[in-house]
């Protein structure tokens, strides 16, 4: 199973989760059963490493980002990934408008694995320190709800 996670610069929001979803896979002793990538729609941070803020908020909850390196949504992503999951509503306008035809992918706003309908990870980057705090408290939330998501198709697939 392959995950990607796509905002758009890929130093803040998708690195996040990224990280924090890699912890709770490991916490579920599925981490050897999962591929897990992140990255932007844009071009602009390509190489880079997370954003320092989003870095020292995941961190403080055990998250380590700092061998990550920001790269770009390409067309192989769409053939390698089973999910493609967006963090706000013009990402995922972008990942559909890239998507070839016929791609079985699933794509969708990553916080609907917490129990949220069509709401968005808030871009931080403008914003203050809180709003990493609460980057971090809506993605530890849906990365446990596609734990358990995921969980269940691997066990589908043992039977
Ligand atoms: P991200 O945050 O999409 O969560 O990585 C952003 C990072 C950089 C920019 C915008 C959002 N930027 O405009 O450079």
């Amino acid at each position: 199973m392959r995950v990607l996670f796509v905002c758009l610069g890929n130093i803040c929001r998708s690195p996040t989760a990224e990280g924090v979803f890699r912890r709770e896979l490991e916490a579920a002793g599925l981490a050897h059963r999962v591929e897990v990538d992140s990255c932007g729609i844009g071009d602009w941070h390509v190489g880079k490493a997370p954003d320092p803020r989003s870095a020292a908020a995941a961190r403080r909850r055990g998250v380590d980002l700092s061998e990550l390196r920001a790269r770009q949504l390409a067309a192989e992503d769409f053939s390698r990934f089973d999910y493609l999951l967006a963090m706000d509503h013009d990402n995922l306008a972008a990942i559909r408008a890239q998507c070839p035809d016929g791609c079985g992918a699933h794509i969708g706003l990553f916080l609907d694995f917490a129990g949220h309908v069509d709401r968005p990870v808030p871009d931080p980057y403008y914003g203050g320190e809180r709003g990493f705090e609460e980057v971090l408290d809506l993605i530890e939330a849906a990365s446990r709800g596609l734990v358990e998501e995921i969980a269940l198709r691997l066990e589908g697939q043992r039977r």
